[in-house]
């Protein structure tokens, strides 16, 4: 606890410089050489590089409110770090609580945030960011320009494309599209619109058409790439849960054949998966409660804990909102999209993303050593 709110007091005090000067960043490669690198893999060096590419998922994390959950994240990222090679951390958004970044020459919030990943492996790994709604409820520019003021911060734009070389000599990639939550949410006005207000996005506007536009174009794109192994999306608001999404952005990511979603919002752990030929029920429907109870916090439909599908079989929601801030009542649990094979509300952790061109495992932990969900995707 001491250790804790003395890098807190240190980390505030250094942050008064840092938000008049622009540091140096020449411990983690930004995303231009990550992309031009080619085949090469970002590497800490100090654990043995092996063939499989790993990265880690974290949402909803910013927050000092519950302080011990961003920690027990941040230091179960460090423990996996220093086991296995990892090569980054994507985040799902929410990435600093209550309003993101309102002004770039205040930083000791943001700055005292990525303090906490100061642990001699995690630190050398670029966080490449999205944007929950708490960071559009101010300028979302900011957490844009944050990059320049913070050697791990790589958001090189509000949504871009994170191309990883697989390590396995495949010559194939990871393609992640990195997606701006807050527009995508704002197709038109008819299930968001006061809330896209909050979020300073115009229902409907010019700008958010122009997102929509990328992503089938950048879908098209990779979709029909031989060396794009495994295609996946990155952005805050579920799309199996999210009625604002289900209309407009999920036929898209149905359509070109996503493998993945990684998402948050929802403060706990989940995983649910989609068939290609699943029609969408609610709404119309109304969701009904599939399990009446008022203080669990783990449902499991069934009881097995590690699963396998083959690639194209499903299309995989990967939730991973309880990265350090509270955690949010499961009950009662109500039917959803897609189906809902497991949730959890009882621990702050990460999702850790492990790849091949043959395999994906995707595991949530509790703890370096515990994982508590575990899902396999086979490309035979
Ligand atoms: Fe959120």
């Amino acid at each position: 606890m001491l250790i804790f709110i003395g890098t807190l007091l240190i980390s505030a005090s250094l942050c008064v410089n840092a938000s008049v000067e622009k540091p140096q960043k020449p411990k983690v490669r930004g995303l231009k050489e990550f992309l031009s690198s080619g085949h090469e893999v970002i590497t800490t060096g100090l654990i043995p590089a092996d063939e499989k590419t790993r990265f880690f998922v974290i949402g909803d994390f910013g927050s000092f409110t519950k302080h011990f959950g961003l920690q027990k994240s941040a230091q179960m990222m460090e423990g996996l770090a220093s086991r296995k090679e990892f090569s980054h951390i994507i985040t799902v958004g929410d990435n600093f609580y209550m309003n993101g970044i309102p002004d770039i020459n205040q930083l000791w919030h943001p700055q005292s945030i990525m303090e906490v990943f100061n642990g001699p492996h995690a630190s050398l790994l670029p966080f490449y960011a999205t944007l929950g709604n708490h960071d559009c409820y101010s300028d979302y520019h900011n957490e844009i320009l944050f990059s320049d003021y913070n050697r791990q911060w790589q958001m090189p734009s509000d949504y871009y494309e994170l191309i990883t070389p697989l390590k396995d000599n495949s010559g194939k990639y990871f393609v992640n599209l990195m997606l701006n939550s807050c527009k995508l949410m704002c197709f038109d006005d008819k299930w968001a619109g006061k809330y896209c207000k909050k979020m300073n996005t115009g229902s409907g506007s010019e700008a958010v058409l122009e997102h929509y536009k990328w992503l089938e174009e950048k879908l098209q794109k990779y979709s029909m790439e031989d060396s794009t192994a495994w295609l996946a999306v990155t952005l805050h608001h579920p799309p199996f849960l999210e009625n604002a999404l289900k209309e407009h952005f999920l036929p898209l990511i149905r359509k070109y054949k996503v493998d993945f979603i990684f998402t948050g919002h929802q403060h706990w752990a989940d995983y649910a998966n989609m068939d290609p030929d699943y029609i969408t029920r609610f709404p119309p429907e109304e969701p009904q409660v599939i399990n009446n109870c008022s203080k669990a916090k783990e449902f499991l439909f069934i009881e097995n804990r590690d699963h396998t599908f083959y690639k194209g079989e499903k299309l995989h929601q990967i939730l991973s909102g309880n990265g350090g801030t509270f955690l949010r009542k499961i009950c009662p649990i109500k039917e959803q999209d897609g189906d809902l094979y497991f949730r959890n509300k009882g621990y702050n952790g990460v999702v850790a993303v492990e790849a091949t061109k043959e395999k994906v495992t995707i595991s949530y932990h509790r703890d370096v050593n515990d994982i508590v969900y575990q899902v396999n995707v086979i490309n035979p």
